[in-house]
């Protein structure tokens, strides 16, 4: 495949996943914030597809999931690129995709953190009860404190051994030093459970600001000097490559945060998922069950090993004869050979 066609694909697939992003977000959108529509006998009709679509959460889920998307793949390609150079496969073009790879991560990183903010503040206006399961808080209260770490207990209705910051909550949700945040407490039984979602919003925040850090890093260290060198980046290699793959894991915390976080409702407010359980046999639901598992496993690996395959092919100037190289290097300066990265 030549060089503009790789191209051409790569941006037909972006293009067409984003469109694709953007009506899932938008339906998943409606399901936690519903509007433009009415319910008649039980069933819903739609008054304004505008509204239904352009529903109150989805511009802030729709930003914040393409932008975690480019994140994950700005990690993706730094991971690959340090594998290569840490096992010296490593070409030109190599330093240049993790260059990009640092240049995208240390824009978007900070803007993913800014817009989560933005995402939480719009939560807590329509689903209260989510943002009190992520920062597990059980009673209402004016000043409540940021909850760092701890074991959110749903029988007890308490948190064990946690480490809080005082005010923290109020300052963040509410820009307001005693501002009054509502407490689990205050939904009776209708409240997430507590433990997931307390524990995936920390782990999407805290792979969130190690990607602020690391991509800041990163593209200090490639940048400033242009310094291509494995001993003298070791760190950093490192560092990069045990971050190839923190993208999914963000991605699927949040996921987690955004879906246990709805229960015990599948439309806010309206609609129980208790009420939409269907009648099926349990053989035809371990049936599909494993099925999914089967194809997801393969996809999996295939995908690792697609990648492990990458990272490890040595890049195209390092198989060249003396001859070759000598013929290349009066081509061109340094364009980078195809595939090498
Ligand atoms: C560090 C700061 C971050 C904050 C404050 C933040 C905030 C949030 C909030 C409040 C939600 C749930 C919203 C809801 O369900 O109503 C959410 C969901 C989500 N987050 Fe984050 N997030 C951060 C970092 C990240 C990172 C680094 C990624 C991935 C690279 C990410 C990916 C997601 C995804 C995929 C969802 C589910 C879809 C959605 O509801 O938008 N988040 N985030």
């Amino acid at each position: 495949m030549s060089n503009r066609l790789h191209l051409v694909s790569c941006a037909l697939v972006a293009v067409g996943t984003s469109f694709s992003a953007f009506w899932i977000l938008s339906l998943n959108s409606w399901m936690q914030t519903p509007t433009g529509f009415r319910l008649e006998d039980g069933v819903f009709f739609v008054d304004s597809w505008w509204e239904a679509i352009f529903n109150p959460s989805f511009p802030y889920r729709l930003a914040h999931m393409l932008n975690a998307s480019l994140l994950t793949a700005a990690f993706l390609i730094m991971g690959v690129s340090a594998w290569r150079a840490m096992r010296q496969v490593d070409g030109p073009a190599t330093w240049k995709v993790m260059r990009t790879g640092a240049l995208m991560a240390a824009v978007l990183a900070p803007l993913q953190v800014w817009i989560g903010d933005l995402h939480g503040l719009n939560t807590l206006e329509h689903q209260p009860a989510k943002i009190a399961a992520m920062e597990g808080i059980w009673e209402t209260e004016k000043g409540a404190p940021l909850t760092l770490f701890g074991f959110p207990d749903e029988e007890a209705k308490t948190n064990h051994m946690a480490i809080t910051i005082p005010h923290g909550a109020s300052l963040i949700l509410t820009h307001d030093w005693n501002g009054e945040i509502q407490g689990l407490n205050e939904f009776g039984d209708d409240i997430p459970p507590v433990a997931p979602v307390f524990w995936s919003f920390r782990i999407m925040v805290g792979v969130g600001m190690l990607m602020v850090m690391v991509g800041w890093w990163a593209a200090w260290r490639l940048f400033r000097r242009r310094d291509e060198n494995r001993d003298s980046q070791l760190w950093l290699l490192r560092a990069l490559s045990v971050m190839t793959f923190s993208g999914w894991v963000a991605v699927l915390a949040g996921w987690y945060v955004t879906e246990i976080g709805r229960q015990p409702w599948i439309v806010s407010g309206l609609l129980r998922t208790s009420e939409v359980v269907a009648d099926h046999s349990s053989a035809t639901l371990m049936g599909t069950l494993f099925g999914y598992v089967l194809l997801y496993a393969f996809l999996l690996v295939s995908y690792i090993a697609a990648l492990r395959y990458m990272a490890t092919k040595p890049a195209r100037s390092l198989t060249l004869t003396p001859q070759q190289r000598a013929m290349k290097a009066e081509q061109a300066d340094d364009e980078p050979a195809q595939g090498e990265a």
